[in-house]
């Protein structure tokens, strides 16, 4: 049957990948998967700051090129990730001690160059990335610490200067459901909504755990919807106790069909990416001892029954 791709469009939803620059450049079974199963597309690593900024003022975009030449000539609609976030931030950044002007020139400097360089070419910009902690209080970053919450209004005008035809988010894992942390989002994207200040969508991670789709995701993507913003899940994966058994990956097809059905039930949610497309390159046993498996293709680069679901989810058979 046909790719995922080709269902989504039908649809006119947006199935996209985290795509690994190196991975694309030196693997052609995962750079053929990338380009004929996705019309969407985020950068795994190579747009984040310690990848384009490593120093100050020196702007390296050989990997994020690299990524839009792949996604340009795939025809694929770009997520731009991530403009502002406290990891893989490089350390002149979080511990240059910089005064509140100087770190506001500093961030404005970043957000010029790199959202300005691919300006009209990036439909959604990961603005500001994980600012809450998980009880809905702001995470001590240094530029939360420095600026205080006025960062994220600030970086998000500064992205509407850079680039005025991206459409501008928040992104962040474990706000899935309603809960604390989403609902500290929720009340962020109203006050600034308030203000004046741009925001056009709310991306959900969604790395979610086998079994653990939370019951009330499709109430929380129409909530955020029914504020007049966008929303798509940015970052899906599923993980696994290893060894995965058979019946774990059935659950695991379950819960891709259950956040496929929650995003394509709600008008505004734009659509599903997934944290990379085979299980041995994704980021999970790095972190997560013993777990792993958590995407569509196995390490044969055969598609599990995930795949199937997903597939299913957007009419295909
Ligand atoms: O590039 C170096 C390589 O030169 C070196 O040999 C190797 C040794 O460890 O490290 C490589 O860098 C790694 C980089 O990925 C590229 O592979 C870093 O160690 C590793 O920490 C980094 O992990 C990334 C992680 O973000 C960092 O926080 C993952 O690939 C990436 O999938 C993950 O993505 C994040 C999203 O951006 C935000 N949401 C959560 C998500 C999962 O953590």
């Amino acid at each position: 049957d046909s790719p995922l791709r080709d269902h989504a469009a039908q649809q006119g939803f947006e199935i996209g990948a985290a795509l690994g620059v190196d991975h694309l450049q030196n693997d052609s079974q995962f750079a053929d998967l990338a380009a004929t199963e996705f019309n969407a597309a985020t950068a795994e690593n190579s747009m984040k700051w310690e990848s384009t900024e490593p120093s100050r003022g020196q702007f390296d975009f050989s990997g994020a090129d690299a990524f839009m030449d792949f996604a340009q000539q795939n025809n694929q609609k770009v997520r731009g990730h991530t403009l502002v976030w406290h990891s893989q931030l490089p350390s002149w950044v979080e511990n240059g001690n910089f005064s509140p002007s100087e770190l506001r020139s500093v961030m404005e400097n970043h957000i010029d160059e790199v959202a300005g360089r691919y300006s009209g070419e990036v439909a959604y910009w990961d603005v500001a990335n994980e600012i809450f902690l998980s009880d809905g209080s702001w995470r001590n970053s240094v530029f939360y610490e420095t600026l205080g919450s006025d960062f994220v209004a600030d970086a998000l005008r500064m992205a509407a200067d850079a680039d005025p035809n991206a459409e501008l988010w928040l992104n962040d894992y474990s706000i899935d459901g309603i809960n604390a942390k989403s609902d500290a989002y929720y009340n962020l994207i109203q006050d600034l909504q308030a203000q004046g200040v741009p925001i056009d969508g709310i991306g959900l991670q969604a790395h979610l755990i086998n079994g653990q789709v939370p019951g009330d995701l499709q109430q929380n993507i129409q909530r955020f919807a029914d504020l007049g913003i966008k929303v798509a899940i940015t970052e899906l994966d599923v993980r696994i106790d290893m060894p995965a058994s058979q019946s774990e990956l059935e659950q695991q097809a379950r819960d891709y069909r259950a956040v496929m059905d929650a995003c394509m039930a709600v008008n505004g949610c734009v659509g599903v990416t997934v944290w990379g497309i085979v299980d041995q390159y994704s980021w999970v046993p790095d972190t997560f001892e013993g777990q792993g498996a958590p995407l569509l293709y196995n390490d044969n680069y055969q598609p599990k029954p995930a795949y199937d679901a997903v597939h299913e989810a957007l009419g295909g058979q």
